[in-house]
C-alpha cells in the first residue's frame, strides 16, 4: 500500500519510482494495485492556491498515472493482474466550486476505461470504482467547508464498507466501470443523458449559492 509518508518527502514527484524500486529490491510482485489516494478542494479556482491545485494534481493525476505505468508491464507478462482506480461521479460532469477535484476524476474514468479495452484478453484488468458522497474524513473535512454538505439527504451518503465491497466485487469480476449504491447510479445516468450545457448550468447554480 503507498503510503503518505513517502509522498511526503522532498522530491515527492519521485515517491512512485522510489516505491517501486523498493518492491524491487524486495522482490515483492504486485498482483492488485488500488490507486485510492486522492485529495479534494473546495472553492473557487481562482482563489485556492496554485500550491494546492498541483498538489492535488500531483496525486490524483500524476502520482496515479505514475504508478499504473510502471506496475502494468509485470502484469501483462504474468498474464493477470487487478487494478482499482478511485474515481468518483463527479468523473461524469463538470463540478463548479469543485473543479479541479472532478476534472482530476474525470481524467481517472478516462484512463480507467481506455486502459480496460486496450488491456482485453491479457488477463489484466482496470476498474474505476465512482462513489458518491461517502462517510470518510474527506467528507467530514467537505462539511465544514461547503454547506451544501450539510444539508444532503441521508439517501445521497454511502457507507464506506458498501463501497469497498461494491469496489472490491468489480475488481474482482474485472468489471470496467461501477457506481456504487442505486441513487448514485441513477444520477451518473441522468447526467449523461441530459445535454451538457443543462447538466453545467444547474451544477453552476449549485456551486455559486453554496460558496457565498
Ligand atoms: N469520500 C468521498 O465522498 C469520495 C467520493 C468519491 C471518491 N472519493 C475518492 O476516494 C479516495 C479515498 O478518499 P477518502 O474519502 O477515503 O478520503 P480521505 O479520508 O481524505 O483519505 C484520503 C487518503 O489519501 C491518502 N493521502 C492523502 N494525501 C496523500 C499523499 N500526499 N500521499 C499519499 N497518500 C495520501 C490518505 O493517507 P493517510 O491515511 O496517510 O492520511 C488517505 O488514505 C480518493 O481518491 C477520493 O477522491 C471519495
Amino acid at each position: 500500500m503507498l503510503r503518505r509518508p513517502l509522498l511526503r518527502q522532498e522530491g515527492e514527484e519521485k515517491a512512485p519510482a522510489r516505491l517501486v524500486d523498493q518492491l524491487a529490491d524486495e522482490n515483492l510482485a504486485v498482483d492488485v494495485l488500488v490507486n485510492n489516494a486522492g485529495l479534494m478542494e473546495v472553492g473557487d479556482f481562482a482563489k485556492i492556491g496554485l500550491d494546492e491545485h498541483e498538489r492535488l494534481v500531483q496525486l490524483n493525476v500524476a502520482v496515479l498515472t505514475s504508478l499504473t505505468r510502471r506496475l502494468l508491464p509485470a502484469m501483462i507478462e504474468r498474464g493477470h493482474g487487478r487494478i482499482l482506480n478511485l474515481a468518483s461521479t463527479s468523473s461524469f460532469q463538470p463540478v463548479p466550486s469543485m473543479a479541479l477535484y472532478a476534472a482530476s476524476k474525470a481524467f481517472v474514468l478516462s484512463l480507467s476505461e481506455a486502459l480496460s479495452e486496450e488491456l482485453w484478453g491479457t488477463g489484466v484488468t482496470v476498474t474505476a470504482l465512482c462513489p458518491g458522497i461517502t462517510k470518510t474524513d474527506m467528507y467530514d473535512r467537505a462539511q465544514g467547508e461547503h454547506p451544501v454538505a450539510r444539508k444532503l439527504p441521508g439517501l445521497l451518503l454511502s457507507e464506506v464498507q458498501d463501497v469497498a465491497r461494491e469496489g472490491y466485487e468489480a475488481c474482482v469480476a474485472g468489471r470496467a466501470v461501477v457506481v456504487p449504491g442505486l441513487p448514485n447510479r441513477l444520477l451518473a445516468s441522468a447526467v449523461q443523458l441530459y445535454p451538457r450545457w443543462l447538466v453545467r448550468g444547474v451544477g453552476g447554480l449549485v456551486g455559486r449559492r453554496s460558496t457565498k
